[in-house]
């Protein structure tokens, strides 16, 4: 489900842009992906100039690469706000401040997250941007509701499909051990809409639709250039 048309030099400037809003003391929601991964590794660069901040990971992937980059940890069981939280998304509406995220299987606690942060900065490269949102919709699930979820899915007009590892036999199992459909819609023309018909179906821990959490959305093309977009 990953979007790799972006590129690094991109995905770097958005990243680090938005790492530059970070200030001493603060507690930063670390996101997941290739694009956040460049705010991690900026952050723990100014961590050993003496930056004091404290990480709260959104997956297993942001977790490493923090503790490679020296960004000291607090647990997101412990944490019931952060100051920023910055993350990446597989596509950005923002017009209508909705994101498609989920792309790492890590949307579930990435939602968690991107609530508690009195500032949430999404990070993308220009390749992400569209209107309306037209992406694959993931939706974390239960494992013993899959069948189940698969009917609602289509009911509400989409065509869901689970997602299978890459190097492993069988489905993608998340970081919380459930299983992912990515759902295809089409046109996304109401997604706050759709968000709360996926948040109400039995059987889903969490879908990758963010509707109006974002703040702030750092958009980095090829030449180095990031254009800084308010969204509320
Ligand atoms: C992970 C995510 C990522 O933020 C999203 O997939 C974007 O990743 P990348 O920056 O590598 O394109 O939602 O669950």
């Amino acid at each position: 489900m990953k979007n790799t048309e972006g590129t690094e030099a991109a995905k770097r400037a958005a990243g680090e842009a938005a790492a530059a809003e970070v200030a001493d003391g603060d507690r930063v929601g670390l996101g997941t992906g290739s694009t956040a991964a460049h705010a991690i590794r900026d952050l723990g660069e100014r961590v050993a100039e003496g930056l004091d901040i404290e990480g709260v990971a959104t997956s297993y992937q942001s977790r490493a690469l923090a503790r490679e980059a020296g960004i000291p940890l607090a647990s997101l069981s412990d944490v019931a706000r952060v100051d920023v939280a910055i993350d990446g998304a597989d596509q950005a509406a923002p017009e209508s401040n909705a994101l498609v995220k989920g792309g790492g299987a890590a949307h579930a606690r990435e939602k968690v997250v991107a609530s508690a942060a009195d500032e949430f900065l999404v990070v993308a490269d220009d390749s992400k941007l569209a209107d309306p949102l037209d992406h694959p919709v993931p939706v974390e699930v239960l494992s013993d509701a899959v069948a189940r979820v698969e009917r609602a899915l289509r009911d509400a007009g989409g065509d869901p499909t689970l997602r299978e590892a890459e190097r492993k036999d069988g489905p993608v199992i998340t970081d919380n051990g459930n299983l992912v459909l990515d759902c295809e819609f089409g046109a996304i023309d109401a997604p706050a809409s759709l968000a709360r018909t996926l948040s109400g179906t039995p059987g889903v821990v969490e879908h990758g639709l963010f509707v109006g959490l974002a703040d702030e959305l750092y958009v980095g093309e090829a030449d180095g250039a990031v254009a800084v977009r308010s969204l509320k």
